[in-house]
């Protein structure tokens, strides 16, 4: 195992929602498991004044509903003692010299440094030009590192503005663009379910697979954060980023190495032969819905519309869903259906691969209705599952079939779950670039959806709306090849044939 070496973790924008309820939890927590070394600081940075003692009270106040009074009061010792806080005032000229001073003067902050960007995008390029021009991002003493949290750009010109602000004070070796939909264990199964199985390599592939759909619902609405949402919209959240890069994992070649370098060459080139979608072809393509009132677990809740913060007459899209085609060797011809939506019936993040039915249906007098496909479908939220469905004969004197699920959910009793922000941290720290994304991932992805998202943001005068607690909205079927294709909802049994929805 690499070690850690001694570092500084400067947090800006310590005092905002992600610190408080990923960033700090995450580090505390890999403390409680003894992987921070202790040549570890912590520096948070936010606007508002406060002295190192109200922080620590502050972090410890973060901390105190998340763990056992026995368990805080033992780790936070240790913790409490590699925190400290900085002040940055949007008023004060200074503040990034006496931060300069602070970090390369006193002997707690290591040269070391990760300078984890947890602010608004916005502000993104004016904290690197402040932090570059104190001298505090070049690697003199030590190595120099920044965390970009996404979105990276709001479309590929955006992106690329960006990046060139970027590029004036870091190298991309220095860059670390967070997607935690990587971090989360269940993605990086993928991988290893991929490449650690020789079985599967033969039928990944346009012969063997009919196609894929990539799923991520939520229950949850805008949830207060509408002033980001009606900015961004699904296609941009969630369907360009997390959902993008998990079709890159499922339809990669295998790479030559785990290097990072070597992953991201494979992610990139599938992302490059995604075929272009034209302006002219967007609908045929993509979908967007909106959600109405409805009743969610029970509970009935308001329309997007009625959402405080949301404009009158937004037409932002809260669900997404598109088709897309991969043009190279192994996957020509072959569907890949991403959709994603929030105040759907379920929280569920899913790859579900449907695979060709047999060339001949020799058991046609034996099965119930029409011939069911296999598929393979890897649960990654709420839990983490790899199921494969599969014909067998019932028992019995009489050739009768059915279908069933081998279910193998690979968490075993006892084994501790860790949220993605940890391992990113770890990674971080340790300089593994594999599970953050390389900028010509970004502008790939962003290749892909910026016709729709031109061509939506000029249809401005309807979208289609959807029943909260719903599956989305049913037009969305259109997206659909041919007849028998139909979301896959449910990884159960009974989601397994189209007579179910
Ligand atoms: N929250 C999430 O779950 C989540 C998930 C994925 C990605 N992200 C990304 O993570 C980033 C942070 O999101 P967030 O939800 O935590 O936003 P947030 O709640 O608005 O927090 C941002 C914090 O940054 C502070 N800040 C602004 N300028 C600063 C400066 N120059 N120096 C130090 N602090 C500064 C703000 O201070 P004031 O309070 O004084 O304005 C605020 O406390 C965003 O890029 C977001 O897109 C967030």
């Amino acid at each position: 195992m690499k070690t850690i070496e001694p570092c500084t973790i400067v947090i800006l924008g310590a005092g905002g929602d992600l610190a408080r309820r990923k960033l700090i939890p995450a580090l505390f927590r890999l403390e409680l498991f003894n992987r921070l070394p202790e040549s570890v600081s912590i520096l948070g940075c936010g606007r508002k004044p406060m002295s190192d003692e109200q922080w620590a009270a502050e972090v410890r106040g973060m901390l105190e509903a998340k763990h056992a009074p026995e368990v805080l009061d033992a780790a936070f010792a240790r913790f409490g003692a590699r925190l400290h806080y900085h002040a940055n005032p949007p008023d004060d000229a200074e503040s990034y010299q006496r931060l300069q001073r602070r970090l390369d003067g006193e002997p707690q902050f290591p040269p070391n440094m990760v300078f984890y960007m947890s602010v608004r995008p916005a502000e993104f390029p004016f904290i690197i030009d402040k932090l570059g021009n104190v001298g505090l991002l070049q690697e003199k003493g030590g190595w120099r590192r920044v965390v970009i949290e996404k979105p990276f750009g709001y479309d590929l010109l955006s992106a690329q503005t960006l990046q060139q602000s970027l590029y004036h004070h870091l190298n991309e070796s220095q860059i670390y663009r967070i997607d935690h939909y990587l971090g989360k264990g269940t993605v990086q199964n993928v991988m290893v379910f991929r490449f650690g199985n020789v079985l599967l390599e033969p039928i990944w592939n346009r012969h063997y697979i009919d196609h894929v759909q990539i799923t991520h619902s939520e229950n949850l609405g805008v949830e207060g954060r509408a002033g980001y949402f009606e900015g961004a919209g699904a296609l941009r959240d969630m369907l360009q980023s997390h959902l993008m890069q998990l079709l890159a994992i499922v339809a990669m070649e295998p790479p030559v190495s785990m290097s990072a370098e070597h992953l991201r060459d494979e992610k990139v080139k599938v992302l490059k032969a995604i075929r272009p979608i034209t302006q002219s072809s967007v609908n045929a393509h993509a979908f967007r819905g909106q959600y109405g009132s409805g009743v969610v677990n029970g509970v009935t809740v308001p329309s997007y519309l009625e959402e405080k913060g949301v404009a009158a007459d937004s037409v932002t899209e809260t669900y997404a869903a598109m088709k897309l085609f991969i043009d190279n060797w192994r996957w020509a011809g072959v569907p890949f259906y991403l959709r994603t939506g929030k105040r759907m019936a379920e929280n569920i993040s899913a790859i579900c691969i449907r695979f060709r039915s047999p060339p001949q249906d020799l058991l046609k007098h034996a099965s119930h209705g029409s011939q069911h496909p296999n598929w393979i479908m890897l649960g990654i939220q709420p839990n983490d599952c790899l199921k494969m469905e599969m014909q067998v004969k019932v028992p019995g004197l009489d050739v009768r079939t059915r279908t069933i699920s081998l279910d193998a959910t690979y968490h075993q009793k006892g084994e501790e779950n860790f949220d993605a922000y940890e391992g990113l941290l770890l990674d971080v720290m340790l300089g593994d670039h594999s599970l953050f994304l390389r900028i010509d991932e970004v502008e790939a992805a962003w290749r892909v959806v910026d016709p729709v998202i031109k061509v939506w943001s000029m249809e401005r005068d309807f979208i289609n709306t959807y029943p909260a607690g719903s599956w989305g909205p049913r037009g969305t079927y259109r997206l659909f090849d041919r007849e028998d294709q139909f979301w896959r909802h449910s990884l159960s049994l009974e989601g397994a044939t189209l007579e179910a929805y």
